[in-house]
C-alpha cells in the first residue's frame, strides 16, 4: 500500500531490456518516451553495455533531458574481454539467465523493488517480450507486468501457430515446399510462404531447442496485463485485430523513435533521442553524402548481429560496384568469417563510388537526401526507421524476425524487394537497378505513402500513448498509472 507522500509521486516503472542492440534502443526510446509522459523510469543494463553506452553516446545528456529516468546496472557474469557479439553473441543468452535475472529478482526484493526517497517502489515491471521469466516472477511479487515486444506484431502472431504449422506439417519445412504458401497462420494465407517463416522455423527437429524455447515464451505473453508492439495501426492492422482474440490489450505506439521525437517537439524540448550505440557512429559518412546528388545512393548495413562469410562479401561488393550506384556500407569489424581485410582491398579500387564506415547514424543516414534505398537485413528497427524516411528497400534478412518482415516489404506493403536465400553478384545489381532505376518512381511513391501514414500515428495530439482499440482498451498511460 503506498502512503500519502508517495502517491504525489509518478508512478515507476521498471523497465528490463535483453543486452542487444536491436533490443537497447528501441527500448531506450521507450524509456525515454515514458520520461516525458512524466514517468519515473528505471532502466536495467549490464555493467558492459552500460560502459558501451557511455563510450558512444552522450549519455549524461539523458539524464538532463529526461529527469525520471536512471539506470541500474548490474554484472552480466562474463569476463570483461569477451566480446559479446559477432560469433560469440550466443553466449549472452545464459549470461542473462543464469547472472542478469537472479541478480534483478534479487535487487528488486532487497531494495523493496527499487523504492528510493524520491521514487515509489516500482509499479510496473515492463519487460523484453524475449524474457519469459517475467510472469511467473511479475505473480510472485505481486507486480503488474507488461510485455514489450521489439519485433513486428506479425512474427508474434506466426510463434502462436507453431503447434498448428507442426500438426499440418508445414513444420519441418520441406526443401521443396520452400515456395508454397503457408496455410496455417490466420491472416497470412495469402503471401507467407515456407521461406518466409521465421528463421528459427528451418528446423529439421520438431522439438528443437530455439523454436520450442521462442514458442514457450510465446505463450507466456498471454499472462501480462498489456502488450507494447512497436508498430502502427497502418501498417500492422489487419495482424493486431486478428491478434486481439489472444492478447486483449495491445498497444502499438510505434513507431517509437518517431513518436519520442513527436513528443519532444510537442513539449518544445531541446532534448534529443539518445541512440543508445553500442559502436562509435562514424560521422564522417555524412560529410561524404553531402558531396552526393540527391536519391543517388544505396545504403548498406545489416544491422547488429549479421555475421558473413568472406564469399558472400565478395558477392555484395561485385553486385554493387557492377550496378554502377554508388554506395555507403556499414561493416562491423566482428561481421565478417574468414578474413573482412579483403573489404578494405577491394574498396580501394571504388573510392568515388563507394564510402566504407564501421557503424553510421543510420536514422540521419536514412533521411539524408542522398540515400535512394536501402539494402538492409531488415531488422525490425531497421526496417521502421527506413519507412519513416520513406526509402525504398531491398531485403537480405539473416534470421529470426528478418525472415517475415521482409515478406512484408516486398508483398504487402511493397516498398522494396526480397532477395532472402541468395547471394549472387548478378542478383544484387539486378535488385539495385530495378529499386533505383527501373522500378524508382513506383517505390518511392508507395515508400512516401508509408512514411505519412508513419507520422501521422504518432501525431494524435494529447492522447498519444494509446493502443489499437482505444476507446475498448483505453490510453497506455491510465494502465501504466
Ligand atoms: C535484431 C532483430 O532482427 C530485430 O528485429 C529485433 O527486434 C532485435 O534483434 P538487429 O540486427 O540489431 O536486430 O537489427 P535492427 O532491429 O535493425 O536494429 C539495429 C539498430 O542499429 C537500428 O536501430 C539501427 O539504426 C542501428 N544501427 C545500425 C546504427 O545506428 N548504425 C549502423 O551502422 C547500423
Amino acid at each position: 500500500m503506498s502512503s500519502k507522500s508517495e502517491e504525489k509521486l509518478p508512478a515507476h516503472l521498471v523497465i528490463f531490456p535483453f543486452p542487444a542492440q536491436g533490443h537497447m534502443n528501441s527500448m531506450l526510446n521507450l524509456a525515454h518516451l515514458l520520461c516525458l509522459t512524466e514517468f519515473h523510469v528505471t532502466f536495467i543494463v549490464s555493467e558492459f553495455t552500460h560502459r558501451l553506452l557511455l563510450k558512444n553516446t552522450s549519455v549524461p545528456v539523458t539524464f538532463a533531458a529526461y529527469p525520471g529516468f536512471q539506470f541500474r546496472i548490474i554484472p552480466d557474469g562474463l569476463p570483461d574481454d569477451h566480446p559479446r557479439f559477432g560469433d560469440k553473441i550466443a553466449d549472452i543468452i545464459p549470461a542473462v539467465t543464469n547472472t542478469m535475472v537472479p541478480l534483478f529478482k534479487k535487487i528488486m526484493a532487497d531494495e523493496d523493488l527499487l523504492a528510493s526517497p524520491n521514487r515509489r517502489p516500482a509499479t510496473c515491471f515492463i519487460a523484453d517480450g524475449f524474457f519469459s521469466f517475467a510472469a511467473d516472477f511479475a505473480e510472485e511479487i505481486c507486480l503488474p507486468m507488461v510485455y514489450f515486444r521489439t519485433p513486428s506484431a506479425a512474427y508474434l502472431w506466426a510463434y502462436f501457430h507453431v503447434d498448428d504449422l507442426i500438426q499440418a506439417q508445414e513444420i519441418p519445412i520441406k526443401e521443396k515446399s520452400m515456395d508454397e504458401l503457408v496455410k496455417g497462420i490466420p491472416g497470412m494465407e495469402g503471401f507467407l510462404r515456407s521461406r518466409d517463416l521465421p528463421g528459427f522455423f528451418r528446423t529439421d527437429d520438431v522439438n528443437d531447442h530455439l523454436l520450442q524455447s521462442l514458442a514457450a515464451a510465446t505463450r507466456q505473453v498471454v499472462r501480462a496485463q498489456a502488450v507494447i508492439f512497436n508498430t502502427f495501426e497502418d501498417l500492422e492492422g489487419p495482424i493486431l485485430s486478428i491478434m486481439l482474440e489472444k492478447l486483449p490489450r495491445i498497444y502499438n505506439i510505434g513507431p517509437i523513435h518517431e513518436h519520442q521525437k513527436s513528443r519532444l517537439k510537442e513539449k518544445k524540448s531541446e532534448a534529443s533521442i539518445v541512440a543508445g550505440n553500442f559502436w562509435e557512429e562514424d560521422r564522417s559518412c555524412i560529410d561524404w553524402l553531402n558531396g552526393q546528388p540527391p536519391r543517388s545512393v544505396i545504403y548498406v548495413s545489416f544491422g547488429s548481429l549479421t555475421v558473413v562469410t568472406r564469399e558472400q562479401l565478395i558477392e555484395f561488393w561485385h553486385g554493387l560496384v557492377n550496378s554502377s550506384h554508388r554506395f555507403l556500407w556499414v561493416i562491423r569489424p566482428d561481421s565478417i568469417t574468414g578474413g573482412g581485410q579483403i573489404l578494405t582491398e577491394l574498396m580501394e579500387g571504388t573510392k568515388e563510388k563507394g564510402y566504407l564506415v564501421k557503424w553510421a547514424p543510420q536514422e540521419e543516414v536514412l533521411n539524408h537526401t542522398a540515400v535512394g534505398a536501402f539494402l538492409t537485413h531488415s531488422g525490425w528497427n531497421s526496417t521502421l526507421e527506413s519507412i519513416v524516411a520513406g526509402v525504398p528497400m531491398i531485403c537480405w534478412p539473416y534470421f529470426g524476425d528478418q525472415t517475415i518482415n521482409s515478406r512484408f516489404v516486398s508483398e504487402v506493403w511493397k516498398i522494396g524487394l526480397d532477395i532472402k536465400d541468395t547471394c549472387d553478384r548478378l542478383i544484387i545489381e539486378k535488385a539495385v537497378r530495378e529499386v533505383m532505376e527501373v522500378r524508382k518512381d513506383e517505390f518511392l511513391e508507395r515508400a512516401d505513402g508509408m512514411a505519412k501514414m508513419a507520422k501521422k500515428a504518432v501525431e494524435r495530439g494529447d492522447n498519444p500513448l494509446y493502443g489499437v482499440i482505444p476507446s475498448s482498451v483505453g490510453n497506455l498511460s491510465s494502465l501504466l498509472e
